[in-house]
């Protein structure tokens, strides 16, 4: 089954085509990246009016790339939620309106169900069960999976994702947005034992987090030390080893207790070198495995978003002809799909 994917759920417009037998035949990307950064963050008017400019002309580049006919494809898969109202209404209102000219189905996509299958993407693909640790820009979930759609969230953050926690620090540090990938950078120039920050949440049991007092510990430290030049490189450095820490910290606990030993890891902040770097020792620690995206599916895409969609399509479940969001939605309402 031949499947169109389209993610437009917050500032990057993507489309993909998956088969469920030839595997991932193409994607391509628009990052609106350039557009929100004089305002310092996604101005959501702006984006859903950039993901109707960019969708069909990224479409129709795919098709001319993939040398694949709008005929050959079998299967509409958009991200219906979680996200921004507009953009995901961008997206469905594309993805629902081909699918019905095109007559075939279309399913909605839970977008955090895109990122934490978006490992399955790659050789080797994890098998189930397995740990997620889902960190985006809105997210921070570890999460047991038993299958497609059968999630089971054991822990969340109390207050802001690790994403955005990233995000608000590079910004009070002077970086552009998005600040995530910045902070990493200058986190590398940072002495390691000049600061020390927290690890949130560790002193106690449970699976949940708190970022947003490492935000306020680096305001407060940046304020005192602000004036030495090297002081930026070295909270950078702070920041992002208690972050590591903590969230490692957390996996280890998660795969002890439900006793698996596959960590699956997605979302934007899967990217981070210092946290890729930390799973891997842990993963040897305990004997276990860790399954990433490669770099360009940790942040959002379309390839994801045409996975899940295609199981769930060849499954037999599709959505009725209203064009329908969520952008609340949790990942334990979906339904599982049988192997
Ligand atoms: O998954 P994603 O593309 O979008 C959401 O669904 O949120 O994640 C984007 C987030 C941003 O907060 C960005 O700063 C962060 O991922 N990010 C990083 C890195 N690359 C992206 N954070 C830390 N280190 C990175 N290398
Ligand atoms: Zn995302």
């Amino acid at each position: 089954m031949l499947v169109l994917g389209i993610e437009s759920s917050c500032d990057e417009t993507g489309v993909a085509l998956f088969d469920t037998g030839a595997g991932l035949l193409g994607h391509t990307l628009h990052s609106q990246v350039d557009l929100h950064a004089q305002y310092g963050g996604v101005v959501p008017e702006l984006a859903s009016r950039d993901h109707v400019r960019k969708a069909l002309p990224l479409l129709r580049s795919l098709l001319a790339e993939t040398g694949v006919k709008a005929s050959d494809i079998n299967g509409v898969a958009y991200t219906a939620g979680p996200g921004l109202i507009g953009a995901l209404m961008v997206g469905a209102a594309i993805g629902r309106s081909l699918a019905w000219s095109w007559g075939v189905p279309a399913v909605g996509v839970h977008h955090m169900e895109g990122h934490l299958l978006a490992p399955m993407l790659e050789t080797p693909a994890p098998e189930f069960p397995f740990v997620a640790l889902l960190v985006s820009g809105g997210h921070t979930l570890l999460v047991r999976v038993d299958g497609i759609g059968a999630y089971r969230i054991l822990g969340d953050t109390l207050d802001d994702a690790a994403g955005e926690a990233f995000d608000k620090t590079a910004k009070l540090l002077g970086l552009d947005y998005p600040g995530g990938p910045l902070l990493a950078e200058l986190a590398q120039q940072g002495d390691p034992d000049r600061f020390h920050f927290p690890r949130p949440m560790t002193d106690r049991p449970g699976l949940d987090f708190s970022f947003s007092g490492l935000k306020t510990f680096a305001l407060t430290t940046f304020q005192k030390h602000g004036s030495d030049p090297q002081a930026r490189a070295d909270i950078a450095r702070a920041f992002q080893d208690a972050v590591v820490d903590t969230l490692v910290i957390k996996c280890r606990r998660a795969l002890r207790q439900s006793g698996i030993g596959r960590l699956v890891v997605a979302g934007g902040v899967g990217a981070n070198r210092a946290l890729r770097q930390g799973l891997d020792a842990l993963a040897d620690e305990l004997g276990g495995e860790v399954f990433y995206p490669r770099l360009e599916f940790c942040t959002d895409n379309g390839a994801m978003i045409a996975y899940a969609g295609a199981w769930r399509l060849q499954a037999g479940q599709q959505q009725g002809l209203a064009i329908e969001v969520r952008p609340r939605w949790s990942l334990e309402e979906l339904d599982a799909v049988s192997a």
